[in-house]
């Protein structure tokens, strides 16, 4: 057999040091007591008031709309376009297979401190911020460790330590040498491959909770946009769309789609964004882009203009841009939107239908393009607001492309760098992108 020498690099010792002791596991998420990223309030607990499957079917993404409430006031004011994190869960069949390959199945629920390994090379090791002090291993798997990220070559260099099976332990040297750059980036990153998929491929290596304690990523909250209005007065609410890929269900949808009403949850509100409506934004004209659950923010936005309306107040014109696959099918809060439009808290909206034959605009881009003269004229009042929500690769750039080539083409004699003073909008806060990862 040719032998190719290959670089692979250094691991360190554990770090990690667990002590079975006779305390109580605190009952809230093991991350509730833990600094959250841009968080306003500390992690509140919430319950499951309302849980509907909205859409759901052939060739549609299923959508849940979720009510969380929280039995105390949380003394925050929230507002349209603000966001929440939620706390997430690993699945129980993820967690399972890790302990299970971690022959750890029988002393999973054995409650431990934990502390760092005396013999530790590793130079100012502590243990993560995330991981409390007392565990169990269950719950530490469950609700601290990202189970689904992809292995960096540190991890895989310290799993050939644990791997008993010579060829198992040379597939994960090539890996994680610098030779094997071209296998690791087809096999692991091309993939998506999580550490579950990649102990499958090895089924030798047998890593300690060290190991994945030192090298796996913490389950981040997974922010969601909140749908509703804040009410004085009453208990607190929040409410949030979200969609489901079946193809390749994330953590954090298939915890939420698992919920039932009554169950508890830990969120916390966080930092407003630029994309914000307040009730000092009421009086100004504006223009709402969405596509799919990317709407979902305009409904709290509605919501704050309907109340406006009901105590008498003067508001602005509002116009919706949505985009969803089928307009009989996966038209979301159509029965919502159709109220706002009667009662005027919503002037007009704008359709795009992708996946229908008979549709006259197929993204939300096309529908834009087609209402340049209030594009432009929304775009030149100075008190009027533009807002557009969507993922940051894709839908964002494209609707700035779509704004700035309707400018272009509405002053072709003009010399504006058009990009660049849509880039001025966004930074004066006239052009407002709630930007969904
Ligand atoms: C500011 C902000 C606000 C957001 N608001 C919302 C919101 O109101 N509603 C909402 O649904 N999401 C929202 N998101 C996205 C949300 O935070 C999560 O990223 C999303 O729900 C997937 O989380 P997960 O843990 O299930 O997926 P992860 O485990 O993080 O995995 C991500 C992968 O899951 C897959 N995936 C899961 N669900 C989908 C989906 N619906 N579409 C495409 N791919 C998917 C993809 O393969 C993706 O690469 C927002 C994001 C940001 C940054
Ligand atoms: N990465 C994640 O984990 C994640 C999770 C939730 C939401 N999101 C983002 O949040 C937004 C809403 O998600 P969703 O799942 O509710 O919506 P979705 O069902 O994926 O899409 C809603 C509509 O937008 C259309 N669309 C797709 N690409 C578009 C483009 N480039 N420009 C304009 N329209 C486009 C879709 O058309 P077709 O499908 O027919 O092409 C569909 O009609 C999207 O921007 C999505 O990427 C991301």
């Amino acid at each position: 057999m040719l032998s190719i020498t290959i670089n692979v690099p250094v691991a360190h010792l554990p770090l990690l040091h667990a002590v079975a002791k006779d305390v109580p596991l605190q009952a809230a998420h093991l991350q509730a007591n833990v600094l959250q990223p841009f968080a306003v309030t500390k992690v509140l607990e919430a319950f499951v008031t309302d849980s509907k499957m909205i859409v759901e079917g052939e060739d549609v993404k299923p959508v849940h709309d979720i009510t969380l409430s929280c039995e105390h006031d949380t003394g925050y004011r929230f507002w349209p376009g603000d966001t929440i994190g939620i706390l997430s869960y690993n699945t129980d069949s993820d967690v399972e297979y890790i302990l299970d390959r971690l022959n750890l199945k029988s002393q999973c629920d054995t409650v431990r401190n934990v502390g760092i390994d005396q013999h530790t090379t590793k130079k100012g090791a502590k243990i993560p911020m995330y991981v409390p002090s007392v565990i169990n291993y269950r719950r530490l798997f469950k609700e601290c460790l990202d189970l689904h990220a992809v292995p960096k070559k540190l991890l895989i260099r310290s799993l050939t330590s644990h791997t008993t099976d010579e060829n198992d332990r040379r597939f994960l040297e090539i890996l994680c040498s610098k030779e094997g750059n071209s296998t690791y980036e087809k096999i692991v990153l091309q993939n998506g491959m999580g550490i579950i998929s990649l102990l499958q491929l090895v089924p030798s290596c047998r890593p300690t909770v060290a190991v994945l304690l030192a090298h796996l990523p913490r389950l981040m909250p997974r922010p969601y946009s909140i749908a509703n209005a804040y009410q004085e007065g009453a208990s607190v609410a929040v409410r949030f769309l979200f969609s489901h890929d079946v193809n390749h269900p994330g953590i954090t949808t298939t915890y939420l789609r698992g919920l039932e009403k009554g169950a508890k949850v830990y969120f916390y509100f966080r930092q407003s964004s630029a994309f914000v409506y307040k009730d000092s934004d009421l009086k100004r004209n504006i223009i709402m882009v969405g596509t799919g659950t990317g709407m979902s923010p305009y409904l709290s936005f509605l919501e704050l203009r309907a109340n406006a309306l009901a105590r008498g107040e003067t508001i602005g014109r509002a116009e919706l841009f949505v985009g969803f696959r089928y307009r009989e099918r996966n038209y979301l809060c159509r029965e919502e939107i159709k109220e706002y439009l009667e009662g005027g808290a919503l002037d007009v909206c704008y359709e795009a239908f992708s996946r229908d034959t008979d549709t006259r605009h197929k993204y939300v881009q096309s529908l834009l393009a087609d209402k340049c003269a209030q594009i432009v004229d929304n775009i030149r009042n100075p008190h009027a607001l533009f807002y557009v929500c969507g993922d940051s690769k894709v839908l964002l750039p494209q609707i700035t492309k779509t704004v700035t080539d309707i400018l272009a083409e509405a002053s072709p004699e003009s010399e504006t760098d058009f990009k660049a003073f849509i880039g001025e909008l966004k930074k004066d806060g006239k052009y407002r992108e709630d930007v969904w990862l």
